[in-house]
C-alpha cells in the first residue's frame, strides 16, 4: 500500500507505560505509582505559576536565562553549561538524537529506567543491555559490553525502578573505563533524596571530563511533574550541540516561573527529604514484617518482591490494592514480574498500604 513510511525500528518500540493515575474504585485514590512527592508543590512555586498566567499570550524566554541562572546559583554551576527541557525525558531524547543513530549502540543496565532504550530505538540505534548485579548497575558488566559502536551509556543514579545506587568511586571507575568517544549520561532524577556520603550526582565529573552529562528534574522532589521541567549540565561542546536541535521553547513559561520559585524554597525540599527519611525505612521495615523481600532503596520509592509460586503474588497484590484505592506500579516491562514498586506517600497513605498488604496476606484476598 502507498502510505507514509515509518522509519525502521519505530514500530519495534514498546511504548512507555506510565503509572496509573485513576482506577475503578469507590475509595479515595492513593497514587503511589509514579515516584511523585506526596507533599505537593511549594506554595511559592504555585503562586509563580498563577502569576505566569498573565503572560499566556507571550512566548517564553527560549533560552530560559533566568531559570538557568537560578539553577546555577542554587547548585554553584556555570549557567552557560546548563540546558533546560520539557522534563528530563526531553533531554534524554535530545542526547540520543545528537549522539547516536543507525548502526550505533547505546549501553544500559538491565532494569534501568525505560526511556533510555526508547530514546535509543527512536533514533535507530541499538540498545545493548548489560546484566545487573543485585538489580543495580554493575560497572564491570557495563564495561564488558562496550564495543567500537558504543556511543552513549545511560545510567540512572539512583535507578528507577530498583532504587539502587552506584557509589562515586564506582562511577569514576566507569568513566575511566569508557572510551573518550562514549558519552556517559548520569540521570540523577532522585539526587536530592540521597543522603549517603559515597554518593555524587556526577556533576563534579562534568567539570573534569568532556564526555559526561548529568540530567536532573523538577518532577520529583520539587513537585512540578505536571509542568514538565528538567535540566542538564554538560561540557560546553555537548550543550552547544544539544541547543542546536532542541525545540526553541522546550521549557514553557509557567514551568520556568514555577521552577525559579521552587529553587528558592529550600525549606520545602528539606521537608521532603525529612519526610522520606522517616517513611522510607518505615515502609521497608513493615514490608519485611509482612514477609516480603525488600530491595533497599535510596530514593523516594521502595521495591518489594512477592512469592511467584503462591496465589499471593505480585499481580494479585496489585489488583487487590487497586480495588482498595491504592495504585502501585507493576514492573513486568522492567523484567521484574514478581515485584511491585511503591512511592513513599503521606503517613496515612503509607499506613493504608501496609494495612492492605497485611490483610492481603492474612486472607489471601
Ligand atoms: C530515573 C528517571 N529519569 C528521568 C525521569 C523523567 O523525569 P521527567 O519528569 O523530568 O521527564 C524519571 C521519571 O520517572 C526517572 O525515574
Amino acid at each position: 500500500m502507498n502510505e507514509p513510511k515509518i522509519q525502521p525500528g519505530i514500530l519495534d518500540i514498546a511504548p512507555y507505560v506510565p503509572g496509573l493515575s485513576s482506577a475503578d474504585s469507590d475509595k479515595r485514590l492513593v497514587k503511589l505509582s509514579s515516584n511523585e512527592t506526596p507533599l505537593g508543590t511549594s506554595p511559592y512555586a504555585v503562586e509563580a505559576y498563577r502569576r505566569s498566567s498573565e503572560l499566556l499570550h507571550r512566548y517564553p524566554d527560549g533560552a530560559a536565562v533566568e531559570l538557568r541562572a537560578a539553577i546555577g546559583d542554587r547548585y554553584g554551576l556555570d549557567s552557560e553549561q546548563i540546558m533546560c527541557g520539557n522534563g528530563s525525558d526531553d533531554l534524554l531524547y535530545l542526547i540520543a538524537t545528537a549522539y547516536a543513530g543507525p548502526g550505533d549502540e547505546v549501553l544500559v543496565t538491565k532494569h534501568a529506567f525505560a526511556m533510555y532504550q526508547i530514546a535509543a530505538q527512536s533514533v535507530g540505534a541499538t540498545p545493548v543491555v548489560a546484566p545487573a548485579r543485585s538489580l543495580g548497575a554493575d560497572i564491570d558488566n557495563l564495561l564488558n559490553k562496550v564495543g567500537p559502536d558504543t556511543r552513549i551509556c545511560y545510567l540512572a543514579n539512583p535507578n528507577n525502578p530498583t532504587g539502587t545506587v552506584v557509589s562515586s568511586k564506582e562511577m569514576e571507575r566507569l568513566r575511566e573505563g569508557l572510551p573518550d568517544n562514549v558519552l556517559l549520561v548520569i540521570d540523577a532524577a532522585y539526587a536530592e533524596y540521597v543522603g549517603r556520603k559515597d554518593y555524587s550526582d556526577g556533576i563534579e565529573l562534568v567539570d573534569r571530563h568532556q564526555n559526561i552529562v548529568v540530567t536532573r528534574t523538577f518532577s520529583k522532589i520539587y513537585g512540578l511533574a505536571a509542568l514538565r521541567l528538567g535540566w542538564l549540565y554538560g561540557p560546553p561542546k555537548v550543550v552547544d550541540a544539544l541547543n542546536r536541535i532542541r525545540c526553541p521553547f522546550n521549557a514553557n513559561g509557567a514551568a520556568q516561573a514555577a521552577g525559579i520559585a521552587a529553587l528558592r524554597d529550600t525549606n520545602f525540599v528539606d521537608a521532603a527529604v525529612a519526610h522520606n527519611g522517616k517513611w522510607l525505612p518505615w515502609l521497608e521495615a513493615e514490608f519485611e514484617n509482612i514477609g516480603l523481600t525488600v530491595y533497599p532503596s535510596i530514593a523516594n520509592f521502595t521495591l518489594v518482591e512477592f512469592d511467584d509460586t503462591s496465589r499471593r503474588n505480585a499481580s494479585h497484590a496489585y489488583k487487590y490494592l487497586l480495588e482498595n484505592g491504592v495504585i502501585g506500579r507493576e514492573l513486568k516491562a522492567y523484567g521484574l514480574p514478581d515485584c511491585l514498586r511503591f512511592s513513599v506517600g503521606l503517613e496515612e497513605d503509607n499506613r493504608l498500604l501496609v494495612d492492605l498488604l497485611a490483610k492481603f496476606f492474612e486472607t489471601g484476598a
